[in-house]
């Protein structure tokens, strides 16, 4: 019995099966996105295998799609960021799988260590960056899948575009 409400359901549940919505395949809401990352995070068998570490560039591999969504994952060693950007009309989560990630927004810095999570809307910008001495390991969400990643200026804290990038790869 849930004491934080008089709702309580009388009858065999059974027998309403039209007031049953069967599970979605695909997430559709933002709490669906940020429990679909995770899943993939709790369940290393699905990723962990297909990390590689680059020291000459950020590395990534889409992991899967869906409808409208696109699943990324990304290895940062030491030093290695994304520079500050947006992500054009995509809303996204962001999850770190291994190690620690630092995002920089205008409005502050955050530690961002394995099992944090950014959910973020159109439009958001940050610059994220391994400035640990370990490795790193990342999960990104786009929605819809990442077509725009402008990249702005590092001297504006205001975060002015300076161009616009079609069929950008994920900076995060
Ligand atoms: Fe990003």
């Amino acid at each position: 019995m849930n004491s934080d409400s008089d709702l309580q359901i009388a009858g065999d549940i059974l027998e309403v099966p039209h007031l049953l919505q069967a599970p979605r395949e695909h997430p559709a809401t933002v709490a669906e996105f940020a429990g679909l990352a995770r899943e993939i995070a709790a369940d290393r068998s699905q990723w962990v295998h297909l990390v590689r570490y680059d020291a000459t560039t950020r590395w990534y591999h889409r992991l899967r799609t869906g409808p409208g969504y696109e699943v990324w994952l990304l290895s940062w060693v030491p030093g290695q960021g994304s520079g500050l950007h947006d992500h054009g009309p995509s809303s996204g989560v962001l999850t770190v799988l291994d190690g620690t990630l630092t995002e920089r927004t205008a409005r502050g810095t955050r530690a961002l260590r394995a099992g944090a999570q950014r959910v973020f809307a159109p439009g958001y910008a940050h610059d994220v960056l391994n400035d640990t001495l370990e490795p790193a390991v990342s999960l990104h969400i786009y929605y819809p899948g990442l077509t725009r990643m402008p990249m702005h200026s590092q001297q504006c804290s205001a975060a002015v575009p300076r161009d616009a990038e079609a069929g950008a790869a994920p900076a995060v």
